[in-house]
């Protein structure tokens, strides 16, 4: 949980750099492509959605010119110095934050020292952007404590800048945008030659979507990710030249390979020589294709069809684009045939890293067993696995205030009233008492119209007899379903105003 996440960072902030006094927290997710890969850097459309793996950082202000980042699951500090940023390019771990800091830097923002400790819960190298997690949670963290005003977008923007020419990663925009902008339970329908986007929501029905992962780590900067981007690049000139051959003016080309539809490209394949770059340019064109008509699929709710789609994706990738490898594709295979698991394919860059699989939810353990044990023949690695939920993008974390309330042995019928520490004092009402994940909650309104507080209270059952006790809830995600469900229980008796 957030909360717990909170304390382990507070608690290494404290061993490493000592007094933790106004530490700020920011967090940024990982993601998960539904469909659309490797078209992102084609301008092609792209389906990703934020998890709730992230990063997480707690971070303050430390008087110096120095960037101080420790991790909870690395020892020491790592150093970036802002004066000679470009020397951390060397760091083994930090150079995707001092990378951030120099983007930032460039943008005009005057950067100063900063502690910073992370705790990273997206698995590295597994094709699920824990490095775009880190470049925005660095990103938010540095624009929100010096007075930024960038928004998430462009905060994405400078996380990819940073990757393309900081870390020598030469990734589209598709990982960063969904950190950045990640919804609840929503995918996000992405163009990325306009960055126009909407978000869907991901409703599966009785399904859950669990990532397997192969365990073979990728690193893209070592894949053969910029050698794709160089071959689609080519087949890109040559669909341009083919166009010119066919009598289009040549300032009137298309600029983006995702600007070809299906028939463009059956029209112009006879001028791709080379039978590799016309298995890259038929992967790209026709992927974009298919994430419209699987987003359309996912909204009419037709599961199986969808399911279809992401099958027929894979093997795109792992035929065409050949951008998979035999970890993915015994991964893959060990999924097929299946009643229970309706669709699955690669996620992320390839060569490694996870499948994103439809799982009925009744069967999940099933899943594991049988697809891990399918893949340990295959290839002799073990494979992990995680239910994946959709979580929100990059965003500062605020612990609620203690409200030091003074109800104690007060009943919650009629009215209360709670004051603050200064005494202060406020009229609520006790309105509903909420159920979730096995807590009860109550909630309590103002009786003043006119403010609009809402008081969410943890109900502790009292123990020998005591009477029950109310406490103060401070984590923000628990606060934020709990007030859910009470709107959505409490829709025809209030009007709530966002
Ligand atoms: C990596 C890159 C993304 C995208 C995917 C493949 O995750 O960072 O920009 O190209 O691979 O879809």
């Amino acid at each position: 949980m957030q909360q717990d996440k909170l304390k382990k960072v507070t608690e290494v902030f404290e061993k490493t750099f000592g007094n933790a006094d106004g530490l700020r927290y920011f967090a940024a997710p990982g993601r998960v492509n539904l469909i659309g890969e490797h078209i992102d850097y084609c301008g092609g459309y792209v389906f990703p959605a934020a998890l709730t793996l992230d990063t997480v950082v707690a971070a303050k202000p430390n008087g110096t010119r120095k960037l101080r980042m420790a991790a909870t699951t690395l020892d020491g500090i790592y150093e970036a110095d802002l004066d000679d940023i470009d020397s951390a390019q060397s760091l083994k771990w930090g150079n995707y934050q001092a990378g951030v800091a120099k983007e930032l830097m460039q943008a005009g923002y005057k950067l100063e020292g900063l502690d910073m400790v992370y705790m990273v819960t997206v698995p590295f190298g597994s094709g699920l952007s824990s490095s775009a997690s880190i470049e925005l949670v660095t990103g938010i963290a540095l624009t929100k404590i010096f007075n930024g005003t960038m928004d998430n977008i462009e905060l994405a923007q400078a996380g990819q800048r940073a990757e393309n020419k900081f870390c020598g990663v030469n990734c589209g925009i598709m990982d960063q945008f969904a950190s950045a902008m990640g919804k609840e339970d929503h995918a996000i329908m992405l163009n990325c030659a306009t960055l126009e986007y909407q978000y869907v929501p991901v409703s599966l029905g009785d399904n859950v979507l669990v990532l397997a992962n192969t365990n073979k780590k990728h690193k893209l900067g070592e894949s053969k990710y910029n050698e794709r981007r160089a071959e689609v690049e080519e087949g890109l000139k040559i669909m341009q030249a083919a166009e010119i051959a066919e009598g289009v003016a040549p300032g009137n080309v298309k600029k983006d390979l995702c600007s070809y539809s299906v028939e463009d490209f059956k029209k112009l394949l006879k001028y791709i020589e080379n039978p590799t770059i016309a298995k890259r340019v038929e992967h790209v064109i026709c992927e974009n294709a298919r994430v419209k008509t699987a987003v359309d699929t996912l909204k009419a709710g037709d599961l199986n069809k969808f399911g279809e789609l992401l099958r027929e994706a894979n093997q795109s990738i792992r035929y065409l684009y050949e951008a998979t490898g035999d970890e993915l594709d015994a991964m893959f295979d060990a999924a097929q045939g299946l009643d229970y698991c309706i669709g699955s394919r690669m996620t992320g860059g390839g060569f490694g890293g996870c499948t994103v699989n439809i799982v009925n939810k009744n069967h999940i353990e099933d899943f594991k067993e049988t697809v891990g044990k399918k893949y340990f023949e295959s290839t002799g690695n073990e494979a992990l696995f995680y239910v994946c939920e959709i979580g929100d993008g990059a965003r500062e974390i605020f612990l609620k205030e203690e409200i030091a309330m003074n109800i104690e042995n007060e009943e919650l019928d009629g009215i209360i009233i709670l004051s603050d520490e200064e005494g202060n004092e406020e009229s609520f009402e006790f309105v509903d008492i909420i159920e979730y994940d096995g807590i009860e909650y109550a909630v309590l309104l103002p009786v003043d119209e006119n403010d609009n507080d809402v008081v969410i209270l943890q109900v502790e059952d009292g123990k020998d007899g005591e009477d029950e006790s109310y406490l103060g809830v401070e984590d923000p995600e628990v606060l934020k379903k709990v007030f859910e469900i009470f709107k959505e229980r409490a829709k025809d008796d209030f009007e709530f105003v966002d």
